[in-house]
């Protein structure tokens, strides 16, 4: 029976959330980190800007947690998500810059309660709401915010989970049970969730 199995993946992995989530970390300081982020803007900091091969959007990182900022930081450079460039980029990073950094790229986090736009796959809610919401602002500071994403790059996140190219205990058991045809639907669901991420705005440094 699908739907049996649906909940006990989700308890199984709301319970992983909740053993595998620490103490959340104070805020960083986002003048130093506007500083260290100067480097990040160069693909970060332009609209539509986009990696070379394979082809898909560079995230936007603005309303973003800064919690989950620094998790991502700390997953390319333990190698728990493959891609060079992010690797050499987290490797030059103390865990303090990239406290710093995410408060700056962050910027302000975006508003919880907001109602969700357009009707949601089933799956959007019988596996993903739990903890990226209908509306897809992350619950915790621990889960990303999906809302406004690039689908792209969302569906690419999710096609790297199954394949194991991103590791991760949480979504990889949940990624696994997406068709081709679920991973772009709930992409292009999310992307189209409303107030959106952003791209850092460059001109802050004028
Ligand atoms: C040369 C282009 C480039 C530069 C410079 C760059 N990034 Fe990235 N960044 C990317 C790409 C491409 C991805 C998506 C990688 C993937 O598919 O996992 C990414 C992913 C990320 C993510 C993951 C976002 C998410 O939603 O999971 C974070 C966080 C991030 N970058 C922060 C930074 C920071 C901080 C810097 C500067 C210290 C930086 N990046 C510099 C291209 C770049
Ligand atoms: C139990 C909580 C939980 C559930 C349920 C969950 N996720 Fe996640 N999701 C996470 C966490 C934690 C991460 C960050 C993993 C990492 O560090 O790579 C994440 C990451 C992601 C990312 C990558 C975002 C980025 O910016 O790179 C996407 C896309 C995503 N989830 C989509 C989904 C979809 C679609 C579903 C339902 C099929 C789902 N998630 C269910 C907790 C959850």
């Amino acid at each position: 029976m699908p739907s049996m199995s649906y909940q006990w993946v989700r308890l199984v992995a709301v319970t992983l959330a909740l053993t595998l989530a620490g103490p959340t970390q104070a805020a960083g300081d986002a003048e130093r980190g506007k500083l260290i982020g100067y480097t990040c803007l160069g693909c970060h900091g332009i609209e539509n800007y986009k990696n070379v091969y394979p082809t898909y959007n560079v995230p936007k990182l603005v309303g973003q947690h800064a919690e989950y900022i620094v998790a991502a930081l700390k997953s390319y450079r333990g190698k728990q998500r493959s891609h060079g460039t992010m690797y050499a980029q987290a490797s030059s990073l103390s865990d303090q810059d990239m406290d710093d950094v995410a408060a700056y790229l962050a910027g302000a986090v975006l508003p919880a309660g907001a109602p969700a736009t357009g009707t949601a796959p089933q799956k959007v809610s019988e596996l993903c709401s739990a903890c990226h919401g209908a509306n897809g602002v992350g619950i915790t500071g621990d889960y990303p915010t999906l809302a406004g994403q690039h689908a792209d790059y969302l569906a690419r996140a999710l096609i790297e989970y199954q394949k194991g190219d991103r590791k991760n205990p949480i979504m990889g058991p949940f990624a696994s049970q997406l068709s081709a045809a679920d991973v772009k639907a709930i992409a292009d669901y999310y992307a189209g969730q409303r107030p959106a991420l952003q791209t850092v705005k460059r001109k802050s440094w004028l």
